[in-house]
C-alpha cells in the first residue's frame, strides 16, 4: 500500500448534508488531502457559498425526499468531474422541531415515522443504487453517517435512532453484495458532537449528562467525525468494509453509570479507580 493512502487525490466526492455541521468538516478534511468535493444539500445556498470556499468544488441542490432529486444529483456530480469515488451519506432529518416530536413508539406519529424512513432511508437507499454503477467503475465507496443512538436504546428519537440502525444493515447488505465488484462500504456512528447547531439548539444539562458518560475530558466536534469519515473513504481502509466505526469518545463502550461512579470513587479512599 502507498505510503500516502490516507490521500485522496483525485478522488471524487459526494457529500450529502454537506452545508451542514459534521457535512461541511468532512468535505473541508477531504479536500485538505486532495480530493474533489461536491456539496449537496437541501439548503443550496449555504451549500453554494460553501463551495465557493474549497477550490474546485461543486455545489448541488438536493431534496432526500425526492428520489428524481437524489438520481439528479448523482448524474451531475459524475457529469461534472467525470467520476464518482466515494458517496458519503451524511444528511438526515434533523432539527429541534423533529426531535421534539420524536419520542417513544407509543406517541409516534405515522407522518414523522414515514417522513424520517423516506429522508434517512429510502434516501440513503436511493443515493446508494444510483451512486453504484459509477463506483464499480471506480472502485470507489460508500460511507454511510449513523449514531450511537442506533446502538443503544433510549427514551428519545425512536423514529430517527431505528432509521440509523435501518442504515446500519443497508452497509452491511451494500458491503456484502458488491466487495466483490471492489466497492466498500462502512458507516460511522457519532456520539453528541459539538456542531454550532447542536451547539445552540441542545439543553445545556443534558449535555453535561453526556459529557459525564464520556470517556475523554470532552465531547467530540465536527472535525473528529470528518477525520474517521476521511479515513474509511481512502485506500488506507482497503480492506475494512461493512462496518461502523463508532466514533463517541467512548461513550458507548463502558457500563451504564459512570458519571456516578466517577462521583462516588472521588474521595482519597479511592486512589487509583478512576482517576
Ligand atoms: N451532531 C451530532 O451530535 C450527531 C450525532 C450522531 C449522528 N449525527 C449524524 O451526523 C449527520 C450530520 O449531522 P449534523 O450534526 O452535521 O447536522 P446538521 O443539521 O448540521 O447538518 C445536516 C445537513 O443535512 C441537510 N439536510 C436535511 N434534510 C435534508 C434533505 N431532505 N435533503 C438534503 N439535505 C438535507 C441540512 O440542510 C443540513 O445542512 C446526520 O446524519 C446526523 O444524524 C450527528
Amino acid at each position: 500500500m502507498a505510503q500516502d493512502a490516507i490521500r485522496l487525490d483525485g478522488k471524487v466526492v459526494l457529500i450529502t448534508g454537506g452545508a451542514g455541521g459534521i457535512g461541511w468538516a468532512t468535505a473541508q478534511r477531504m479536500a485538505q488531502r486532495g480530493a474533489r468535493v461536491a456539496i449537496a444539500d437541501i439548503a443550496f445556498d449555504r451549500a453554494r457559498e460553501l463551495a465557493e470556499t474549497l477550490p474546485g468544488a461543486l455545489a448541488i441542490a438536493l431534496d432526500l425526499e425526492q428520489a428524481d432529486s437524489i438520481e439528479a444529483m448523482i448524474a451531475g456530480t459524475v457529469a461534472h468531474f467525470g467520476r464518482l469515488d466515494v458517496l458519503h451519506n451524511n444528511a438526515a432529518l434533523l432539527g429541534p422541531d423533529i426531535a421534539q416530536q420524536d419520542g417513544d413508539i407509543e406517541h409516534m406519529a405515522t407522518a414523522l415515522w414515514d417522513r424520517t424512513y423516506a429522508v434517512n432511508v429510502r434516501g440513503t437507499m436511493i443515493g446508494c443504487r444510483a451512486a453504484l454503477p459509477h463506483l464499480r467503475v471506480s472502485g470507489g465507496n460508500i460511507v454511510n453517517t449513523v449514531s450511537n443512538l442506533a446502538l443503544q436504546g433510549h427514551i428519545i428519537q425512536a423514529a430517527y435512532s431505528s432509521s440509523k440502525a435501518a442504515i446500519i444493515q443497508m452497509t452491511r447488505a451494500i458491503a456484502a453484495s458488491h466487495g466483490i465488484h471492489g466497492v466498500r462500504c462502512n458507516a460511522v456512528a457519532p456520539g453528541m458532537t459539538m456542531t454550532p447547531a447542536l451547539r445552540e439548539a441542545f439543553p445545556p444539562q443534558l449535555r453535561e449528562a453526556v459529557e459525564g458518560e464520556t470517556l475523554r475530558p470532552q465531547l467530540g466536534v465536527a472535525e473528529d467525525i470528518a477525520e474517521a469519515v476521511a479515513f474509511l473513504a481512502s485506500d488506507a481502509a482497503r480492506n475494512i468494509t461493512g462496518q461502523v466505526l463508532v466514533a463517541d469518545g467512548g461513550c458507548a463502550s463502558h457500563v451504564p453509570g459512570l458519571a456516578a461512579f466517577r462521583a462516588f470513587f472521588s474521595g482519597d479512599a479511592f486512589q487509583g479507580v478512576g482517576h
